[in-house]
């Protein structure tokens, strides 16, 4: 019962409700939903965003999209947002009396800005048509509407100037944004009538001429951006009372003279864009840099100067891009402080030099780092692997050396890493096949070596890759990922070798040799057959005739090449023409004419001449008949190498290298089955004939070792050599065979260098080979019995470590006083050292030295013979040192 009564009185209440609702939708509310009526007709609606505008509906209450104002029921905003809504604007709305806020952001209407909008001067307060396709002026009228605070007309297709009246009177305006249009003209002066203006943007438009003087008269303005715009002028003083910035965004504009660097230390600024004008001067010292301050870009104008050391007081700095300036300098380490940067952009300052901080490892946030296109030299810090966030890591078109950290597979969200121009020698490491989101890799245009890791294959978002002009060797990997990048990704490795390149492989690339040149290599084998090869003694009447003719005054030919078996040639195969062999001569003190080298043939591999036996080869003495003497190396690998082409290139190489302390390279000899180095012969024997061998040469008294002072020397010679090869020859020169068996001698106990770049011709290091190269034992340093085999510059200075320990302590590298123990001599002097009883270790037949000298050497000999390279110095440091231990004693 009481459950009906309430169910009736529940019932008129509604009925009640109704009716006033009905009652609601006066005259005038009609009226108002007729106007909105006539702009749903007038566009077109494929989403049905006004479906809900019916003429049966409440405007206030079921219209989507309007609000009305709760007591007068009058239509105050519309907002309809990205509803794909085209066609024009209805003059009609300008009718809708009460109407505050136009909201239309996000579709396609089209048509200019009706002028009966006028009308809506009186109430409205905010005009939002951002993202539409609306085109024609920018109507003036809208400056005199005095609520309006609001305006953004941005992205659409407006275009002619912007009118000066648009700011005149100005009253109320707080933002205006008229970005991405096709507007032309100035910034019209009035702006600055705009005394509430906290902001505008008129970015990307056609804008031109220069800005209004007191852009910053509006005392709260904020927000300033023209960017990409064709301004121009100075503007430093024009902004000097933009006190409360927070945004300035003048870029990609002609503006010249000095940036408005000034607002780099005010308290609200976070965002300082000035880049791609025609700004240029310092950047300033910044002493003290407001807290919100996150990005600066100064990039692409035309800065000097250093990069302030101050800028590290700019904390919060999340974006730090001074790319393409003029700047010079180091790269301060302070910017190691910058724990929030995220980018990080010096590229193209070609006068930035100096080495990558390793405090950059320090970034945390780090996304993007750019140091390419900069004088820079020296490593790449392997703390770069710290920075855990990277994307994006370019360092190319420096002067970098070393070798490519392996611990960059610690940045495992890396995308780009670009480190093509540099200088960087060893392999490429296995671990950067890690980097699976890795999808642009180039290391081109380096001195890498060794094989591509068949591993990077696995590394599937690659789109661009490339290891081209290194020196690379072995097959390419045949993984598709890898094999999709085609040959210019490849080229200029000679080494390299299987497709996507031409050059087949070893046993493949020979067999099809063969088969065109067949007669040739027979004939060759069989005149190889009857008398192998050059010159022992060699009678040479025609050597003095050469060489007076020379003295007349034939200076030029310098490489003499002989296309026709030269010293192969037997007495019953004259006139045969076939071409077995190619002999090529660096130097023109020796006999060059083909009849020269044939008039003494005698069989080389005369035990006679043999002078000793090394990791490539077997070494002759060859004599002329005038006396003179050179040394014939009869190599028995070939290493690395697998052509005669790759051949002829490592020699050309050679045969450019000159140093007072290298054995002087004189030129080679090729057929199918014989290589021979020609190079000068050394008197004195080698160094380790003196410490350890017999004292059988002219010169050096028998049975009494080399004094101090002649140890010294060949010390420094020795060093002074290596450091040309390491620091002076491009590419840079690896010997990766120092002994003292290759430490020759000369008549005044000079030091003479002897196998240098020979790199490519040694014995694959690391394979089982590694035992041939016996005699080095003792000399190798640890990296290189690694399987990563990340050999550089270091492992020399290792050798050459081994070598001055050697010198001073007069003992072999390893020595096995019994069956079973082996003594490392690196390992006895540390510990002698420790024991403070150095003496005890100088080679007791050493004449004249001086202890401190002895103890200075030792000492850098332990030095260089640290286990990790970066803790070697490099050979132009020893050689620095060096001669500081003789000026000093
Ligand atoms: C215009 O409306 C869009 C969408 O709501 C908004 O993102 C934009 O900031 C508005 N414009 C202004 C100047 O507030
Ligand atoms: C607005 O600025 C213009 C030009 O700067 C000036 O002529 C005009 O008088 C100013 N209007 C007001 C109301 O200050
Ligand atoms: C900086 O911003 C704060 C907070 O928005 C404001 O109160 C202060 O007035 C601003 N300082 C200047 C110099 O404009
Ligand atoms: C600075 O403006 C340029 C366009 O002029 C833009 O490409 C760049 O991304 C901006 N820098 C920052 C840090 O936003
Ligand atoms: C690295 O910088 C160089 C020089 O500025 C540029 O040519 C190259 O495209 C950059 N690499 C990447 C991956 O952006
Ligand atoms: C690898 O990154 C971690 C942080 O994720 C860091 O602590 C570590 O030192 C980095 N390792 C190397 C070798 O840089
Ligand atoms: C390749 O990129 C896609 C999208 O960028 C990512 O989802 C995917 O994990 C990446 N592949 C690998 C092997 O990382
Ligand atoms: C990467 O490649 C190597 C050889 O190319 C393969 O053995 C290995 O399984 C691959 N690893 C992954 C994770 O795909
Ligand atoms: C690789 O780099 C070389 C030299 O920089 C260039 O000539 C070649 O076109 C590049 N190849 C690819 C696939 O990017």
């Amino acid at each position: 019962m009481r459950l009906t009564r309430s169910l009736a009185a529940a019932a008129a209440v509604l009925v009640v409700v109704v009716m006033l609702h009905w009652v609601g939708v006066d005259a005038a509310t009609a009226a108002e939903r007729g106007i909105l009526l006539e702009f749903k007709a007038a566009v077109t609606d494929p989403n049905g965003a006004l479906a809900s505008w019916t003429a049966g509906g409440d405007p206030c209450v079921d219209f989507a999209g309007v609000t009305c104002d709760p007591s007068s029921r009058a239509v105050q905003r519309l907002r309809v947002h990205g509803a794909g809504i085209s066609g024009k604007l209805t003059p009609s709305l300008s009718r809708l009396a009460s109407l505050e806020s136009v909201s239309l952001f996000g579709n396609s209407l089209s048509g200019g800005i009706p002028s009966s909008f006028s009308a809506l001067g009186p109430t409205l307060h905010k005009l939002n048509l951002s993202r539409n396709a609306l085109s024609g002026e920018i109507p003036p009228f809208l400056g005199a509407f005095p609520w309006l605070r609001l305006l953004d007309l941005s992205y659409n297709a407006l275009s002619g100037e912007i009118p000066a009246s648009l700011f005149d009177p100005c009253l109320r305006l707080r933002y205006v944004s008229l970005a991405h249009n096709a507007l032309t003209g100035p910034v019209p002066p009035a702006i600055t009538n705009c005394s509430r203006l906290a902001g505008f943007d008129f970015s990307y438009n056609r804008l031109s001429g220069e800005l209004p003087d007191q852009l910053c008269a509006p005392p709260e303005i904020s927000y300033i951006s023209v960017r990409s715009n064709s301004l121009s002028g100075a503007i430093a003083g024009k902004l000097n009372a933009c006190q409360s910035i927070d945004l300035l965004d003048v870029g990609s504009n002609h503006f010249s003279g000095a940036p408005p660097f000034g607002l780099l230390g005010l308290v609200n600024i976070t965002y300082l864009n000035v880049s791609s004008n025609a700004f240029d001067g310092e950047i300033p010292n910044i002493a003290t840099c407001g807290t919100k301050f996150f990005y600066f870009d100064a990039s692409g104008n035309r800065l000097t100067g250093p990069v302030p050391e101050s800028v590290a007081n700019c904390r919060s700095l999340r974006v730090l891009d001074l790319g393409t300036n003029a700047l010079a300098g180091d790269i301060p380490p302070s910017i190691g402080k910058l724990r929030s940067l995220s980018v990080l952009r010096l590229a193209g300052n070609a006068g930035i030099t100096g080495s990558i901080p390793a405090e950059l490892g320090g970034i945390e946030m780090l996304v993007t780092l750019d140091l390419a296109g900069l004088a820079l030299i020296g490593d790449i810090p392997v703390s770069l692997s710290q920075c855990q966030f990277l994307l994006e890591l370019n360092l190319s078109a420096n002067q970098l050396q070393g070798v490519i950290p392996d611990t960059l597979n610690n940045l495992t969200y890396l995308k780009l890493l670009d480190l093509h121009r540099n200088r960087l020698v060893g392999g490429i490491p296995v671990t950067l096949a890690q980097l699976t989101n890795l999808a642009l890799l180039d290391l081109s245009e380096n001195q890498l070596t060794g094989p591509i890791p068949s591993e990077l294959g696995n590394l599937s978002n690659l789109t661009h890759f490339n290891v081209s002009y290194n020196g690379l060797s072995g097959m390419i990997p045949a993984s598709p990922v890898l094999q999709s990048f085609g040959s210019s990704a490849f080229m200029g490795n000679p080494l390299l070798c299987g497709p996507p390149l031409n050059n087949l492989c070893g046993a493949s690339r020979r067999a099809k040799r063969l088969a065109v040149s067949v007669i040739i290599v027979i004939v060759a084998a069989a005149l190889i057959l009857i008398g192998v090869c050059i010159v022992c003694a060699m009678n040479i009447k025609a050597y003095m005739r050469r060489s007076k003719e020379e003295q007349d005054g034939k200076e030029e030919d310098e490489v003499l090449v002989s296309e026709s078996t030269p010293m192969l040639a037997s007495p019953g195969r004259q006139g045969t023409n076939a071409i077995i062999g190619k002999l090529v001569l660096f130097s023109k003190s020796l006999p060059s004419r083909y009849e020269d080298w044939e008039a003494g043939t005698k069989a080389l591999l005369d035990k006679d001449c043999l002078v000793g036996g090394g990791s490539v080869g077997t070494v002759y003495k060859a004599t002329f008949e005038n006396g003179l003497s050179i040394a014939v190396k009869k190599l028995e690998t070939l290493g690395r190498v697998r052509s005669q082409d790759e051949f002829e290139q490592e020699m050309g190489q050679l045969g450019n290298l000159s140093h007072p302390n290298l054995v002087a390279f004189q030129g080679y000899y090729w057929s199918s089955s014989t290589r021979l180095i020609l190079s000068e012969f050394m008197a004195n024997g080698s160094l380790y004939d003196h410490l350890h061998g017999n004292h059988t040469f002219s010169g050096s008294s028998s049975g009494v070792g080399l004094s101090w002072e002649q140890r010294f020397k060949v010390a420094l010679g020795t060093a002074r050599a290596l450091a040309y090869l390491h620091h002076d020859c491009r590419p840079q020169v690896l010997h990766l065979n120092i002994k003292s068996s290759n430490i020759m001698l000369d008549k005044d106990f000079e030091a003479k260098l002897s196998d240098y770049g020979f790199g490519k011709l040694l014995p694959v290091l690391g394979s089982y080979e590694l035992s041939r190269l016996h005699a080095a034992i003792g000399y190798i340093a640890p990296e290189l019995a690694s399987p990563s085999l990340r050999y550089s510059d270091k492992s020399d200075v290792f050798s050459f470590g081994v070598v001055l320990l050697e010198i001073v302590t007069g003992r072999k590298p390893v020595d096995s006083p019994g069956v079973a123990t082996a003594v490392v001599l690196r390992d006895y002097v540390r510990a002698i050292l420790e024991d403070g009883t150095v003496s005890d270790c100088f080679d007791r037949s050493m004449r004249g030295f001086v202890e401190a000298e002895l103890v200075q050497v030792l000492k850098l000999g332990l030095v260089c013979t640290s286990n990790t390279p970066s803790a070697r110095p490099n050979m132009a440091e020893v050689v620095q040192y060096l001669e500081s231990v003789r000026t000093n004693s």
